[in-house]
């Protein structure tokens, strides 16, 4: 059984995919240990809970210093000690220690073709602002390793989602999300379960 710790900032539709594709026995190999959250009050908690998923809250404004708030986010992550880290919507640098500890085995699902729209300040609505601003066609999601850099480590899979006349962020958010996101990620995570956690 691949155990698979998913950490969220947001709404949690990526997390809800994995439930669901769970639920629809999808991927029987797979269980959701934990969802680890660095902001409290989101509804991708709300989530875990309706999937009674155990659930981590843990803020830096909980904590006196950003290295007291990054032990406890790496601690957690130790006594859970998931097969799997998956970043679905999750906002936030992990520590270099964390990655090297998890090497090859975090991924992260980025709402654009990457190398394109990535890195630094690209991350969700401000992704689709760019690829509208810049006028391009196709657009798409990514799932790749995670590594030290900003959406930097190798690519896993990718899905084009093509960009239509009238869009606003939101309205190609929400496609890549439902035509890509949802799909790629439950795809990249039955990978890892069907090569018994390692696929680099
Ligand atoms: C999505 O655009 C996802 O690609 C990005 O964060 C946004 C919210 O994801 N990583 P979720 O609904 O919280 O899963």
């Amino acid at each position: 059984m691949l155990r698979v710790a998913v950490l969220v900032s947001g709404g949690g539709t990526n997390l809800q995919a994995l439930m669901d594709a769970i639920h629809q026995g999808q991927l029987p190999n797979v269980e959701l240990v934990a969802v680890v959250s660095n902001k409290a009050g989101i509804y991708a908690l709300e989530r875990a809970k309706q999937g009674n998923i155990p659930s981590y809250v843990i803020q830096r404004k909980d904590h006196s210093s950003l290295e007291s708030f990054q032990s406890k986010f790496e601690q957690t992550l130790y006594e859970i000690n998931p097969d799997l880290i998956v970043l679905a919507g999750f906002l936030m640098i992990l520590p270099s220690s964390l990655i090297e500890r998890f090497r090859n085995r975090i991924i992260n699902i980025h709402p654009s073709l990457i190398p394109s729209f990535c890195g630094e300040g690209y991350y969700g609505l401000k992704v689709h602002q760019a690829v509208l601003e810049r006028g391009v066609k196709v657009t798409g999601a990514t799932v790749h390793i995670v590594d030290e850099g900003c959406d930097t480590g190798p690519i896993l899979l990718q899905k084009p989602v093509l960009v239509q006349p009238g869009d606003t962020p939101e309205t190609l958010q929400r496609r890549v999300m439902e035509e890509a996101e949802w799909e790629l990620l439950p795809k990249a995570v039955s990978m890892f379960a069907d090569s018994q956690g390692g696929i680099i």
